[in-house]
Order: C-alpha cells, then structure tokens, then sequence
C-alpha cells in the first residue's frame, strides 16, 4: 500500500466515525475498496445490509442502481454514490415510459423487474428480483403470464429453472457478454476437476456449459462449502480478490480477464474520500416513485 493510500484511509475512518456513516461495498469493486468496506457482499444482501443499517449516512461502492435501492428501503439515511457517473448500461435499457408502452400490449401481465433498474422502473413493476432469488420470486407468483425486465438472459434463466413462459425484454449486460462457452470448455480441459461458475446474466450457450449458474453471493457461498479446489469464474473480475481472500487455499480462474465492469471500476479511495468530505452525490428519489418502488422492493424481501 502506498502512503497516499494509508492517509486516505486513516481519512476516511475518522470521517466516518465523524459522520456515523456505513460502506457498503459490491463483490465487483475494486480491491483496495473492498478493503474499507464494512459489508461486502451481492445485490441482495446489500440491499438487505441498507434496509436494516442505523448509520446516519450509507457510502455506497457499486452502480446507480444499487444506491437507488438503498434509499428506496431506506429514506431516512443520507445514501451517497461516489461517482455519480457510475450507471448501469443494461438498466439504462429500460425506460419507465417504454414499460408503460409495453404493458398495455400485455394487460394482466405481472411484471417481474431485475434489481438493475431505474426506481421508474422499479415503480411500474409488480414484483423486483435479483439475481440470488430470482427463482424464488417467480414461483411465487400465482398462475397468468408474466413479463420479465430488463436482463433477457437472467430472464430465459429463470423460465428454464421455473418452467414459466415469460416476455422477455432484450436487455443485457455488455460485461457478461464476454463470457464465452468456448473459453470454459476450454479452461476445464486444461484444468480438470475445476468447477466452472457462472453469474445468470450469462449468455444461454456459456450457462449451458458451466457446472453451477449462481449470483456472486452465491459463488462466494459456493466455494466456502465446496471440497473442490479450484474454479474457473465466469463473471466480472471484481470478485477474484474476494475469492482468493477467503479461500487462500483454493485457486480461481477467470474465464475473461476482460470481463471488467468499467462503472464498477469508477469508483476509487479518493472518490470514496470526497464524498464523504463534501456528502456527495446523495441519492433522492421523488417520493411518489420511492413509495411505488418500495412496493416492488418490499414484495420481493418479503418472500427472500
Ligand atoms: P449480483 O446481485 O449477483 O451481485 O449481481 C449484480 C450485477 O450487477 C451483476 O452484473
Ligand atoms: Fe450492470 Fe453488467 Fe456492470 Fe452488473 S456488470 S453493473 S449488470 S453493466
């Protein structure tokens, strides 16, 4: 660690004794990150991490979306995003003006919305979901059709896993899409005994080829309880070091060391710093959405 980083930490600790201020963190961030985080974990258990925190303030180290959610479960807490650029591609495939459009072409319709979305989006939803229970969410639905938004990939997933028909809307994400059937099949012949996991958000091809399709909470969980020694990794490299931090006796492959999420990577001890000096950038919500989102939000909580 160089020095400038340790006077950013020591920095940053008494601003958020300061502050009475939490860091939450994403399997993806970068690892010096990681490191001053007080909850690292998936989508799930972050929002679950924000929704019962008493910090005054939440420091959030991941994308928009994730801070949105945060703040939707959690107003009363200043919730900040370090870099306010640091957005979600695949979210932004989905306006809450084009889902208003597509459900009058299917009234009825119960809309299941993956966590990566606006709070408009979230708002004109019936039910969120997120990786680690997207399953789960969907069996609770009683019989009728459904629309899935935005991840087509997570969507086709979860109706191979629940044997639902579903609409799916063509979203993706670009970093998952790096991932390829090829580079796993290949990876397991040069290493075999490996397990090969892959995040939903695959494509169908590479999911097919892989022993286990698990959120990143559930990778972390996976290997913590599995004999096997070594796994080939298919999802964003952030998670590598969390791996190898809390299984230094087992090794990890990637099967793209370009599968980098670059928003993910926006985020930096510096940003982490001036956002706790300056209280920036604070999440708000106009609260008639925030109170449609918490509907959807809160639904999927309740049966996770
Ligand atoms: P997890 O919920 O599995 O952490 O995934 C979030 C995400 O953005 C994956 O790209
Ligand atoms: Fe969005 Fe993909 Fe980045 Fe996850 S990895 S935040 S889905 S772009």
């Amino acid at each position: 660690m160089f020095t400038k980083d340790a006077e950013i930490i020591d920095e940053i600790t008494r601003l958020k004794k300061q502050r009475n201020a939490v860091i939450l963190v994403h399997n993806y961030q970068r690892p010096e990150v990681q490191d001053i985080a007080d909850f690292t974990g998936d989508s799930l258990e972050l929002s679950q991490q924000a929704a019962k925190t008493d910090a005054d303030v939440i420091v959030f180290c991941g994308v928009h979306f994730m801070a949105e959610t945060a703040y939707i479960i959690n107003p009363k807490r200043t919730v900040l995003l370090p870099d306010k650029e640091s957005g979600c591609p695949m979210a932004n495939m989905i306006t809450a003006e084009a889902l208003i459009a597509a459900k009058k072409d299917l009234p009825g319709a119960t809309v299941v919305c993956y966590v990566n979305s606006s709070a408009a989006v979230k708002a004109e939803s019936d039910i969120c979901c997120t990786s680690g229970n997207a399953v789960k969410v969907v069996q609770s639905l009683g019989e009728g059709e459904i629309t899935f938004v935005p991840d087509q990939y997570l969507g086709q997933w979860v109706a191979e896993k629940t044997g639902r028909h579903m609409h799916l809307w063509p979203g993706y994400c670009p970093t998952h899409m790096k991932i390829l059937p090829e580079d796993i099949l290949r990876l397991k012949k040069k290493h075999p005994g490996t397990l090969a996991l892959v995040h939903p958000e695959c494509r169908p091809d590479a999911k097919a080829v892989a022993d286990e399709v698990l959120s990143t909470g559930g990778m972390m969980r996976f290997v913590r309880e599995s004999p096997a020694e070594g796994f080939i990794i298919g999802t964003e490299t952030g998670i590598m070091y969390r791996l190898k931090k809390e299984n230094p006796a087992k090794y990890f492959i990637p099967v793209n060391d370009k599968a980098v999420c670059p928003n993910m990577k926006r985020i930096t001890l510096e940003k982490v710093l001036w956002s706790l000096q300056d209280m920036n950038y604070k999440i708000i919500i106009p609260e008639d959405i925030r109170i449609r989102a918490l509907s959807s939000v809160e639904r999927m909580l309740a049966i996770t």
